[in-house]
């Protein structure tokens, strides 16, 4: 089994799309996708109503999921972590405990435009757009890391 971690700060706006985007790109009996947020603001609380919507315009549902926050334990729970912007990144890798734990942790983008280290934007204070947006950014960005790891 591999086991693959989204996040961002939240968990209920870009980390359970990433997660519902790449779970339906990669097949359940080989991998294991899940999703937190680096802060505990919304422990326990479904995703975004924008977030559902526009999954579902594209045929996913997400509203099952509720969120959690990031510990330190999800380095021993995952091989690869997808992190959406810049401050996530910061957030997760001040609590590797060595450098296997840092290498885990990758800028999501980073799958399309390497080194580049582009945020997937937050898109809780804007409209619509931005979901869609942010969709289509997760969309590219899992496709390239289901091809990879297929
Ligand atoms: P997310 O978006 O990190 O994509 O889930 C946010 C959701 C909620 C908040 C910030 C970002 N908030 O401040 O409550």
């Amino acid at each position: 089994m591999t086991r693959i971690l989204m996040v961002c700060l939240g968990n209920i706006c870009r980390s359970p799309l990433a997660e519902g985007i790449l779970k339906s790109k990669l097949n359940a009996d080989s991998f294991f996708v899940d999703s937190a947020g680096t802060a505990n603001y919304h422990t326990g609380s479904q995703p975004d109503r924008r977030s559902i919507a526009v999954a579902r315009k594209y045929g996913l549902e997400i509203a099952h999921l509720r969120g959690r926050q990031f510990t330190v334990n999800d380095f021993d729970d995952f091989d690869f972590i997808y992190v959406m912007d810049e401050s996530n990144y910061h957030n997760v890798t001040r609590l590797a405990r060595n450098e296997d734990d840092t290498e885990k942790v990758n800028m999501i983008l980073n799958e399309v435009y390497p080194n580049q280290n582009y945020d997937v934007p937050d898109p809780y204070y804007g409209g619509d757009q931005g979901f869609e947006n942010v969709y289509k950014m997760l969309d590219e960005a899992c496709s390239v890391i289901a091809e990879n790891l297929s």
